[in-house]
């Protein structure tokens, strides 16, 4: 059977980052669902396609072939990275990711994915829905404030001019969002393993998974 690692948050609680170390440790292919959802919103944004029409958000998934390679994901063949970190896309993503047509396939996709592969996988229902068999879960929390705080740094390392205040209020409204959709809400699968990463470095968090998953290998 292959090996799935599951890891679920908010936004901003260090998933991503923390994902591709331990990637790396046990030889597992990243998987960014976020940047799925996002890639749908991308295409539909630039096809001016609004969420509430559903026949034409499931035609253009129908053309999208995605697969990830050195933890990027690439739409039809060209790395979109850069494209689905921008606030626009960030302001938009949760409507279209509430839209349970939209969800099926993803996470077909997503399944798909984890029956070629050994992999690890983030996002916000992993544990709960997509992976539910998954031998390892994890639920990462951090403070609002510390997550904005986070996504703030990484913006301004990109030189993308943003502003605290804004994208505080920007992740409290997609917290909100992702946790009272109706459709595989955020919530922490029953068997996952919680972790505030508040205060904890990126190396503090990435030795807790790790040596989780070294002393129960045999799960
Ligand atoms: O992790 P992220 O911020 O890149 O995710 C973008 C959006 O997609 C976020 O609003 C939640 C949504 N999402 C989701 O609904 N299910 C997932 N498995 C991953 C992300």
């Amino acid at each position: 059977m292959r090996l799935s690692v599951a890891i679920d948050g908010p936004a901003g609680a260090g998933k991503s980052t923390i994902a591709k170390i331990v990637a790396k440790e046990f030889n597992l292919m990243y998987i960014n669902t976020g940047a799925m959802y996002r890639a749908v919103t991308l295409k539909a944004i630039e096809n001016n396609i609004s969420p509430d029409n559903i026949e034409a958000l499931c035609t253009i998934i129908e053309d999208m072939e995605m697969h990830f390679e050195n933890d990027e994901l690439y739409l039809n063949g060209i790395n979109i990275n850069d494209q689905i970190t921008l606030p626009n896309i960030s302001q938009e993503v949760s409507a279209y990711a509430s839209i349970g047509e939209v969800r099926i396939r993803l996470v077909n996709m997503q399944r798909t994915m984890s029956l070629k592969y050994d992999v690890i996988m983030d996002g916000r229902d992993i544990g709960t829905v997509v992976l539910k068999d998954a031998a390892y879960k994890f639920f990462l929390t951090a403070t609002p404030e510390e997550r904005a705080n986070r996504r703030y740094e990484e913006l301004r390392n990109k030189d993308i001019e943003v502003n605290y205040n804004q994208i505080l209020k920007e992740i409290i409204r997609r917290d909100y969002a992702d946790s009272h959709r109706e459709i595989d809400p955020l919530k922490k699968a029953e068997d996952a393993i919680e972790i505030d990463t508040t205060g904890l470095s990126i190396n503090g968090v990435v030795e807790k998974i790790c040596s989780y998953i070294k002393s129960h290998k045999n799960i």
